[in-house]
């Protein structure tokens, strides 16, 4: 429970109504999924993998660099970076399934690869978000290995590139909600890209001060 200043109680109900919009997109996307597709499709399972990796894992996975965190407050820096680590480890696995299906169903059906802006963004975003985790792997043992630099260096070319994974996600993702059949109309649609874009400018707030302190703090 949050007592204290109006600071904190402010704080809490911002980062409350955060993670009811994860949950609600989240919850919506999946919905549709359930109600036109059946388990045993593929495709179906392409979307949630995806929906699950970037808009599910890699959004509470940045929100652990918000230092100002009302849920995260009593968490120490090194329990942030296991649990930061481990979720990011879950969106990795999720995606790279989701991604390995859909290129699957596509050599089967025999069709062209990375024709539209979905895919293309959707596999740049993959890599980026490969090549980030191995820095980041290195970034939190950087200190056992001194001959490897300085860890102010790797954890910057992390932020960089995690950021742009994340942002790049959210673009594939955001393209891929045209794909979803009904999802309650196009007003629906709006409404889940409003819900997009509130809940990522606020989960990338954290990463933002962090680039901020690194080169002005
Ligand atoms: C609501 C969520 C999503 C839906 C409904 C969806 C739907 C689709 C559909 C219909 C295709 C086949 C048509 C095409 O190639 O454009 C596809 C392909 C693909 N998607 Fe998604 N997708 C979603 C999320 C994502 C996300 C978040 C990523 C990655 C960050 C992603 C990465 C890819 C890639 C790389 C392909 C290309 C596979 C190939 O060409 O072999 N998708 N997606």
């Amino acid at each position: 429970m949050v007592t204290g200043t109006y600071k904190d109680r402010t704080l809490n109900i911002i980062d409350t109504l955060f993670q009811q919009l994860v949950a609600v997109f989240v919850l919506l996307v999946l919905w549709e999924v359930f109600k036109n597709y059946s388990l045993s499709n593929v495709h179906a399972w392409h979307v949630i993998l995806c929906t699950i990796g970037i808009g599910l894992c890699m959004a509470e996975g940045l929100l652990l660099f918000n230092k100002e965190n009302s849920f995260l407050k009593d968490m120490d820096r090194a329990t942030r970076g296991t649990v930061h680590g481990g979720v990011m480890c879950a969106a990795c696995i999720s995606l790279t399934i989701g991604i390995a299906l859909k290129i699957d169903q596509k050599v089967q059906a025999s069709s062209n690869h990375f024709t539209s802006n979905h895919s293309k963004i959707g596999l740049t975003a993959w890599i980026l978000i490969l090549i980030s985790a191995i820095i980041g792997i290195l970034t939190a043992n950087i200190r056992r290995c001194p001959g490897l630099g300085k860890p102010p260096l790797y954890r910057i070319i992390h932020l960089f590139l995690g950021v742009s994974a994340y942002i790049l996600g959210v673009v594939a993702l955001g393209f891929g909600l045209n794909y979803l059949e009904s999802l309650t109309g196009a007003n629906g649609k709006i409404a889940l890209m409003v819900f997009l874009a509130l809940y990522v400018a606020y989960s990338l707030l954290g990463p933002i001060k962090s680039c901020y302190n690194h080169f002005f703090g």
